[in-house]
């Protein structure tokens, strides 16, 4: 059988891993797929022609991508340029030639998903999309094939590398956050602009797509309610710890009876649970489903050669499934597309959660039975109580956990609790997450 012909669109991190994989696997993913791969074109700004040239001798290379999304060799576009500017119209463009796709393009799929799918099934063309949500994890073909036969009940993940690896680095070697951010980047962990990844960006991309899947939704990113890790206080990370929990950034999307939580915040886990346990730059996704119950999928989620990986697994699907009839392939957002139906979304206010909150307040008679009135006039129950002095003042730190209530009611025993007199900063607060089995 001829070899199916690939037209690469970017040649950086992951681009490079994707040439190095089909390079040096080359025999065994032809034994696995009974053809070859062979990238025949790879486009790039004018300083990555000696790379490309180092990877794949026996491309063409270019600096000019539209032509490579029309061009007559390219039967598969792999598009590892990120962001939604050139690489839209690009993805666009290739699929309206009748191209596969396979892209690692979070952003792209979350914010312009809908319109992407919908021209794809138009054109009778796949866009696979595994290597966009944590890294090298097969999670897509999990929750599109492997969880087939339940209805998913919730996701929460740990999804974003950088922000994992900056917390994990905090709090065992009590680094500061700029420089293991710096590092991050060195690593290759990072986005281009690593905001994304430290604002929770990337995370609610990649949570948006996963709740589109789980639960038969077009793809809804403006629901998606986000807080990064940039304002976490290294104070919060070693009370949690006293208080047996650790801090992760979380991707959570949870279907209730209220609609569909889709959230992406900083969040305590008891220390006991798997999640809790996921350090570096390692990824985890929980899903709980109802007929399998409790699932964990972990893995790199991140790096050149994890990436690639799930993008050369794409490149195999598409292979395996292009003469298929398209009745017979796997939907993109899992569901038949006639059966993808908009739900309600529930916003923060409405959630379910519960709570870490630390105030700074006078240390006197009183302080610590006024908070606890508070919290019990919302019919907040306290779960665990901390309180330490701040050293040469007479302020003390009141560390409380709460019991699961509803966001609203934290949010008016907040404002309650700051308004007392005795209280002379704001509260922090952090939702903690029991993930009960
Ligand atoms: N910047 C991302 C991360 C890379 O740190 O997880 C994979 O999307």
């Amino acid at each position: 059988m001829e070899a199916i012909r690939i037209g690469l669109l970017g040649i950086g991190t992951v681009g490079g891993g994707t040439a190095q994989v089909l390079r040096d696997n080359a025999q065994e993913i032809s034994r696995r797929l009974g053809r070859d791969i062979r990238i025949t074109e790879v486009a790039g700004r004018e300083r990555d022609r000696e790379k490309a040239q180092e990877l794949c001798p026996e491309a063409e290379f270019t600096t000019q991508p539209e032509t490579l999304v029309s061009s007559p060799n390219v039967d598969v576009v792999v598009e590892l340029f990120g962001g939604t500017g050139a690489a839209k119209d690009l993805v666009l463009s290739a699929i309206a030639n009748g191209k596969h796709v396979v892209t690692a393009n979070k952003k792209l799929l979350a914010e312009y998903g809908n319109e992407i799918f919908a021209l794809a099934e138009n054109k009778n063309v796949m866009v696979q999309f595994e290597a966009a949500v944590a890294g090298g994890i097969p999670i897509i073909k999990a929750l599109r094939e492997g969880l087939a036969a339940n209805n998913i009940q919730s996701i929460a993940g740990i999804i974003n590398g950088t922000s994992n690896f900056i917390l994990t680095e905090m709090r065992e070697k009590g680094s500061a956050f700029a420089d293991v951010l710096k590092q991050a980047q060195e690593l290759g962990y990072a986005e281009a602009d690593p905001t994304f990844d430290i604002e929770g960006h990337d995370a609610a991309h990649k949570i948006t797509i996963m709740s589109a899947l789980a639960f038969g939704t077009p793809l809804n990113f403006n629901a998606c309610y986000l807080e990064g890790i940039s304002r976490l206080d290294s104070r919060d990370i070693k009370y949690a710890e006293e208080l047996g929990y650790r801090i992760k950034l979380l991707g959570i999307t949870r279907k209730t009876d209220k609609g569909i939580e889709l959230r992406v915040h900083p969040t305590l886990l008891p220390e006991s649970r798997l999640l809790a346990n996921v350090n570096g730059v390692m990824n985890a996704v929980r899903v709980k489903a109802d007929m399998v119950g409790e699932t964990l999928y972990y893995g790199p989620g991140a790096g050149a050669l994890p990436t690639a990986s799930a993008v050369v697994a794409d490149i195999v699907d598409i292979c395996r499934l292009i003469s298929a009839d398209a009745e017979h392939r796997v939907p993109h957002l899992a569901f038949k597309s006639g059966k993808v139906s908009a739900q309600q979304f529930v916003g923060i206010e409405e959630i379910s959660s519960s709570y870490y909150l630390r105030v700074q307040a006078a240390d006197q008679a009183g302080v610590l039975a006024s908070i606890a009135d508070i919290l019990a006039r919302q019919n907040i129950s306290i779960e665990a109580l901390i309180q330490k002095g701040v050293l040469d003042t007479k302020q003390a730190e009141i560390v409380i956990l709460t019991h699961g209530t509803v966001e609203k009611y934290i949010q008016a025993a907040i404002e309650a609790i700051e308004a007392l007199p005795t209280v002379s900063s704001p509260v922090t607060m952090i939702r903690m997450e029991p993930l009960h089995g």
